[in-house]
């Protein structure tokens, strides 16, 4: 049901199940309601969040009681809370009652907040909810101020907790690992505590990630029934915990990890959490993903609406074996196919200690050795073959091996009286980005080279590792605990200064592979490197899961080698081109050791997708057969916001004899418009026996085409431009 108004708050006084008066507080957006009841002098209670609710229908849900927004410790200290304070003087629990309700609005956005206060103590709460024109997003965040004599702990700080009614509730969430990333879980909600967390302290998003679905009325399932989305915009450590007691609800919360992070705050400090954006959805995942990746694109996704290049990098193509010839040669060879942008990948660095492993990281200067014209001279070839020119930088990082850490040994984490702890190549170390002079060496060195180099067009920023002790040498012994949450607001503020300054170069977030993954720090990056596993098979399986709440324009999606170099795994070229057009088209591979059929589809295939890339980046997503169902078949399609065009992609992940041939209804057409079909990628298949014909949206939908069986002894795949005929 689409209600009539988009973005709206209603504030209403409605007689209560006490007999007094509710101040209903009414969070609408297109297609979700979220009703709080914010009666001043008495607890914030959320009495819906779900369907659109009408107005009607309010004075019934005013005689709920409801669940707390955002319970607080110590009154009932046997129940999870959203918030823990030790107060000033020692006291440990928190009560938090209404005091005002207050909206802001801009051109198309809302904002309502609640502030509540601790009736005994200077402790002051606002939960506040952004809602945008014609978006079913809502963004949650709270801000703690402390207006105690004296400093206040903080030890749980969640950004939002919402019940979800007990029922057959099922969670989805995503536990990848390194090459893994994004994997799907599936699983009732049962009795007990689930909890989903990140403490890398760098990468959040390798591991566990910070997103969850509920569907309401059982497994989930693409299309159709209630589903709740949420996704924790921070880049840093989080916690989700689903605690599931004896109430009548499943209690989700979400925030930064507060596991040894607790945060004192001084007197006249606010706190402000990373926002939780929720989407709720009566159309399925499919319903939620589409929400979130229109939200992403519009909002929160750097350059989010600017089509993206289609690029080689160089790492799986050559490693650490940068040189000059080399690099120009993979250019020609790309730039032949029709390439847009080279990038090229680790190994350009270092004077003293030269980068010819993963050791000496951290002097950013060019090593003449492999480069003798230093970058011009790579950034002219680049340009005379037509290409434009990225880089790989890991700047979050430095090496033992490195003059920058000869130098400035006081600028990595590492704690008191101990030897630093080592990561990739046994001499990797984190930068302590909770020290402001480090977050200027940051900007400085990023700074210098995109003012030096103004043709760089693209930057690979990489992170590689973890936080490998806990130990700032720039705090303070009391502030110790704030290393986990500094260094993220150490990092904002780098990425503040640098996009303050070059706001148009793309930059890709890496942290080995898909660990950064996360809406907290997309505001500052184009995209993500999906994985470090490129074997088209599995990147099925991995762009699936990811893209349950990221959108195909933010996932670096490359054509790689046969045989694999992760799995080992022989596939061929047109598969692997197939994968990578779904979504951010690249290549990861060494153009010269290509066969003549692997170049003549590789160029086929970029021809093809700047045809279709606005559709594959911009477009809606419907998923329509999974891959993780094992039916051999993986199914899915893109479709512009006005349902002219659609890209419709068909990947055989498996070849059993007899099996049956899934015939796969398409979604998200328009089925009273006529679509006419061809074939995208087709390097000598036999011709499709429906290309060139049109048909209506009504019957693809309905029924779907006859693809091909069994067409090659393993994978098959076919991709299909749909345009709609007037
Ligand atoms: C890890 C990344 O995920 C790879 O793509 C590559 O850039 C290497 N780092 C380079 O060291």
């Amino acid at each position: 049901m689409q209600k009539l108004y988009s973005i709206f708050t209603l504030s209403m006084l409605l007689a209560s199940g006490t007999g007094a008066y509710a101040e209903l507080v009414d969070i609408s957006t297109p297609n979700s309601s979220l009703i709080l009841n914010a009666t001043k002098g008495e607890r914030l209670m959320i009495l819906h969040y779900g369907n659109p609710v009408d107005k009607m229908d309010l004075e019934a849900l005013s005689k709920e009681s409801g669940e707390l927004v955002y319970p607080v410790y110590g009154l009932w200290p046997q129940n999870e809370a959203a918030l823990s304070v030790t107060h000033a003087d020692g006291n440990r629990t928190t009560d938090l009652t209404v005091e005002s309700v207050s909206t802001s609005t801009t051109a198309d956005k809302k904002v309502t907040t609640i502030q509540m206060k601790d009736p005994s103590y200077d402790l002051t709460v606002k939960a506040n909810y952004l809602t945008r024109e014609g978006s079913d997003v809502i963004e949650t965040w709270v801000e703690i101020t402390n207006n105690e004599p004296d400093a206040i702990t903080l030890n749980r700080f969640m950004s939002g907790h919402l019940p979800i009614r007990k029922g057959d509730v099922w969670l989805t969430s995503f536990q990848g690992a390194w090459g893994n990333e994004g994997y799907i879980i599936e699983e009732p909600l049962l009795p007990g505590t689930k909890l989903i967390k990140n403490k890398d302290g760098v990468r959040n998003a390798q591991g566990a990630r910070a997103e969850a679905l509920f569907s309401i009325d059982g497994k989930a399932s693409e299309n159709s029934g209630r589903v709740i989305g949420a996704a924790l915009c921070h880049h840093g450590n989080f916690k989700i915990l689903i605690d599931t007691d004896y109430s009548d609800n499943h209690h989700f919360f979400a925030g930064i990890n507060e596991e040894n992070s607790e945060y004192h705050l001084a007197k006249g400090e606010t706190f402000v959490t990373p926002p939780l954006a929720m989407a709720y959805s009566d159309e399925g995942i499919g319903g939620i993903s589409r929400q979130f990746h229109r939200w992403g694109r519009d909002t929160r996704l750097h350059n989010g609406d600017k089509l993206r290049r289609i690029l080689l990098n160089s790492w799986e193509g050559v490693y650490f074996n940068i040189n000059e010839p080399v690099m120009e040669k993979m250019m020609a060879d790309f730039s032949d196919m029709g390439g847009e942008l080279f990038v090229m990948d680790d190994g350009w660095f270092g004077t003293k200690f030269q980068r010819d492993e993963p050791t000496a990281l951290g002097d950013w200067i060019v090593d003449t050795r492999k480069l003798p014209h230093g970058l011009n001279g790579l950034i002219e070839n680049a340009s005379r073959h037509g290409l434009k020119f990225g880089l790989w930088i890991e700047p979050e990082m430095t090496d033992t091996k490195s003059v920058f850490f000869e130098k400035h040994p006081e600028y990595v984490i590492k704690a008191q009286n101990r030897q630093p702890v080592t990561a990739r190549g046994g001499a990797q170390l984190v930068l302590d980005l909770s020290n402001p002079e480090v977050q200027d060496v940051i900007v400085n060195m990023v700074d210098t080279l995109l003012s030096n180099y103004p043709e760089i067009d693209y930057i690979k920023w990489d992170a590689n590792a973890p936080i490998m002790e806990h130990g700032s040498q720039y705090l303070d012994a009391d502030r110790q605990s704030h290393l986990y949450i500094d260094y993220h607001k150490g990092l904002e503020n780098v990425l503040n200064r640098i996009r303050t300054a070059h706001p148009d170069v793309t930059i890709q977030t890496c942290a080995s592979g898909g660990g950064r993954a996360n809406w907290g720090i997309l505001p500052w990056f184009d995209e993500f490197w999906t994985s470090d596993n490129t074997d088209a098979l599995q990147r099925l399986y991995i762009q699936w899961g990811t893209s349950y709440f990221y959108p195909a324009i933010a996932m670096g999606s490359h054509i790689s080698a046969s045989p694999n170099h992760q799995t080992r795994r022989q596939i061929p070229i047109k598969f692997r081109a197939d994968v990578a057009m779904s979504g951010r088209l690249g290549l990861e591979l060494q153009p010269s050791q290509m066969t003549e059929e692997e170049r003549k589809i590789c160029k086929q295939a970029i021809s093809d997708y700047k045809k279709v890339r606005h559709i594959v980046q911009l477009g809606d997503m419907y998923r329509l057969q999974s891959p993780f169902d094992n039916k051999g078949v993986a199914s899915l399609m893109y479709v512009t916001p006005g349902k002219e065009e659609a890209v419709f992609f068909w990947w055989k992940a498996d070849n059993n004899v007899g099996e049956t041939n899934l015939r796969i209804p398409m979604a998200g057409l328009d089925p009273n418009k006529r679509y006419t079909i061809a074939e995208l990628n087709r390097v000598g298949e036999e011709q499709l026996t429906f290309e060139g014909m049109t048909l209506t949206g009504n019957q693809l939908m309905a029924k779907g085409l006859e693809m091909p069986k069994g067409y090659t002894p393993y994978y098959s795949s076919r991709v299909l431009h749909l345009k709609a005929v007037e």
